[in-house]
């Protein structure tokens, strides 16, 4: 027990000290602008890139699904490198090890990629356990693609090490990697659903809300920003699902609320994400005119889906989904 704290001590004293590294900011941002400008050369296809390496087709963050694969495929070529050892000569598994290898490399490349993506709208302490995170994934990257290449008949063992060290440096990326989530929250929704009203609720007089400015009002416990659209009233969530930005602080864009902090595009009237960073939508509130009020609600389920429904048809068609439901009942 006492064992077990001390060494927890001891990885959160690591994370610390990695925090600590300022010097670590000055090639962080290198990287990020050769990364800018990288997607920057692909030109218009550079949105669809970004959305695709963030998740944001797939509604959630793509970084953590893919790095299960390197984890597993890494994992079972050290259970089967165990089994040969503990039996003391070459068994048959040896070529399914290598495969397993193989597939985790192709996997670690993958969500290296991704990792990437969603590093560079990091700041501050994130962005140094991020970039250290990033490194120790690279070298056992490494590790293991020279663990594959060494896997042949009579050199099996420098192969078992250089993937018995790699793993290592995985589970130590990975404590890093669950720092992020757990205390910087990267990767989470940061779009406040706790006190959403279930009733209508009162919060702005009709003809103090102007056109096409985000205003921000509070909704029984939770802050909402109003929005005046092309004679329709939307209200939508007062932070952004990427990292909490205040959406009262962004713009309309073709349809779309840009936040001010990374530029993620959400459709003013499903809250759907349009362009990334952000992966969640934007929560969106059922709105109506009373006694020239505008009063709000959370959204049921059943219109939650028609309205996920709607913004879908209008994508396939190519046009900007349709408000319904989300504009104010006069
Ligand atoms: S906070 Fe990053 S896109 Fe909004």
């Amino acid at each position: 027990m006492a064992g077990r704290a001390l060494s927890r001590r001891r990885a959160e004293g690591a994370v610390a000290a990695i925090e600590r590294q300022e010097w670590l900011d000055t090639p962080s941002y290198r990287i990020e602008h050769v990364l800018g400008f990288g997607l920057n050369l692909l030109g218009g296809r550079a949105e669809q890139v970004r959305n695709a390496l963030h998740g944001t087709r797939l509604g959630e963050p793509l970084h953590p699904v893919l790095n299960n694969i390197p984890l597993g495929a890494w994992g079972a070529a050290i259970v089967l490198d165990s089994v040969e050892l503990l039996q003391g000569r070459p068994v048959r598994s040896g070529q399914t090890a290598r495969a397993c290898v193989g597939v985790g490399i192709v996997g670690g490349l993958a969500a290296s990629l991704t990792g990437l993506a969603d590093w560079q709208y990091t700041h501050d302490r994130p962005r140094r356990s991020g970039l250290v995170h990033g490194l120790l994934n690279v070298c056992a990257l490494g590790l293991f693609t020279s663990s594959w290449r060494s896997r042949r008949p009579g050199r099996q063992r420098r192969g078992q090490l250089a993937s018995g060290v790699g793993y290592l440096m995985v589970l130590a990326s990975g404590h890093l990697g669950g720092t992020l989530v757990h205390r910087h929250q990267i990767g989470v929704d940061h779009s406040d659903h706790g006190l959403e009203p279930p009733r209508f609720v009162a919060v702005l007089p009709d003809r103090d809300l102007p056109e096409g400015v985000p205003t921000h009002v509070q909704a029984g416990g939770v802050g909402v920003i109003l929005l005046r659209h092309e004679g329709q009233v939307v209200a939508v969530g007062e932070h952004c699902p990427h990292l909490g930005a205040p959406m009262v602080d962004g713009w309309l864009y073709e349809n779309t609320l840009v936040c001010p902090w990374h530029g993620s595009r959400f459709d003013v009237g499903t809250g759907a994400v349009v362009a990334g960073p952000a992966v969640a939508p934007l929560p969106c509130y059922q709105t109506r005119l009373r006694d020239g009020q505008i009063e709000l609600r959370r959204r049921t389920p059943d219109e939650e889906l028609a309205h996920r429904g709607a913004a879908a048809q209008g994508q396939r068609r190519g046009a900007a989904p349709e408000q319904t439901g989300a504009g104010l009942a006069r």
